[in-house]
């Protein structure tokens, strides 16, 4: 299949992929109208066209807790990335870290920590949910550390799972699930062998090693809806704070006030985020929410933004609107599902390609030169 752009990963990993892991990762929640809204609403955000500014010196680069990034981006958590590629969050970490980018790892990550971490040089990020099992969240932070995590990313959108009905549809839950698991790895034989058999074993890394026993796929959906817990609140991440001494990001914010909240708690960073229009159908795209919590907290502390982003252009809008740095989910897990580590390192040349671009037709020489002056307003 030809590659010539950050969008053609998409077709390339559904054929690559058993349906229902393209699903699970291409999908979102309810009616996934929030899933469209953040793709839309960034595709309608206009960039001001300047020229004749002598672009010929672009940078960039910035430096976020004191580690430098190659271009304005961190590759987010997600979920069983090692279900798209075998061993695929080793080879995601080393794609980020020979293009001088963070990885940040998922709690529910196939490999854990302990495979991950001294498989690169660069510190890794580590993210966590706020889980009802204080003993696994406290086990984990101590085995992140000990790896030399630095950036701890706590995810605050989930203390209840949202509804995916396309999993249900394409085998990931519901009646039958694993057989039809099984039947459709046999239709994707590619994949099959490869990442199904090459790449096991497939166990939630993190968890098994903490419970000291495998922790099935099978028990993915079950596990994170019986761990997640709705009572949380910001005086629950109080010992968190106390005990990481690193910098903190705190995922999942849309809000205004929430961003407030966050900086009157401690945190070195948000992320402006709905998680991918996975969590509540019919909020904000996060294109939209952007610009009020910059207004609000902008300097304050890191602004990362995630959910919709599919291009380098789309990165030089969303730091027109405000934030800091990017995260890309889906978008490199295209990448990584159709060709690796080298589909990751690939995507990531594109979208600095692109970037490039549209900084010198925006006639921003750095990235800190985009701002809201960068846009065209059209009311
Ligand atoms: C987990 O975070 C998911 O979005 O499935």
């Amino acid at each position: 299949m030809m590659i010539s752009a950050p969008t053609d990963y998409r077709a390339a990993a559904k054929a690559k992929l058993p349906p229902f892991l393209f699903h699970y990762i291409d999908g979102g929640s309810y009616g996934e109208h929030t899933l469209r809204k953040n793709t839309e609403d960034l595709a309608q955000i206009a960039l001001k066209q300047r020229v004749l500014n002598n672009m010929a010196d672009l940078s960039l680069g910035t430096e976020i807790f004191g580690e430098k990034f190659a271009m304005p981006i961190a590759l987010a958590p997600v979920g069983l990335t090692g279900m798209y590629a075998r061993r695929g969050e080793v080879q995601a970490a080393k794609a980020a870290e020979n293009k001088g980018l963070p990885f940040t790892m998922s709690t529910v990550s196939v490999c854990p920590i302990e495979e991950v971490a001294p498989a690169i040089k660069r510190p890794m990020w580590f993210q966590l949910y706020v889980l009802k099992d204080r003993g696994f969240m406290k086990n984990v932070l101590e085995r992140a550390k000990a790896a030399g995590v630095t950036t701890l990313v706590f995810t605050v959108d989930m203390p209840v799972p949202g509804a995916r009905y396309r999993d249900v549809h394409s085998g990931m839950s519901g009646p039958n699930a694993a057989a039809r698991r099984m039947l459709q790895a046999m239709c994707h034989p590619n994949w099959a062998i490869d990442v199904g058999l090459l790449g096991k074993p497939h166990d939630l890394g993190n968890i098994s090693t903490y419970r000291g026993e495998p922790t099935q796929l099978e028990d993915y959906i079950g596990w994170l809806g019986a761990n997640f817990d709705p009572s949380i609140s910001w005086k629950d991440l109080e010992w968190i704070r106390e005990f990481w001494d690193g910098p903190m990001v705190i995922k999942g914010i849309l809000d205004q006030q929430d961003a407030k909240d966050a900086v009157t708690f401690g945190a070195d960073g948000i992320v402006v985020s709905n998680h991918g229009g996975r969590q509540l159908d019919g909020v904000l795209s996060t294109a939209k929410a952007l610009p009020t919590i910059a207004d609000a907290v902008k300097g304050d502390l890191k602004i990362f933004v995630d959910s919709g982003i599919r291009s380098g252009l789309d990165v030089v809008r969303m730091l027109a609107l405000g934030a800091d740095c990017t995260l890309l989910g889906r978008s490199f897990i295209y990448a990584l599902a159709a060709q690796g580590q080298a589909g990751v390192e690939n995507l990531l040349d594109l979208y600095e390609k692109e970037i490039r671009v549209a900084m010198t037709l925006t006639g921003a020489k750095s990235i800190s030169d985009l701002s809201q002056d960068s846009l065209v307003h059209l009311n």
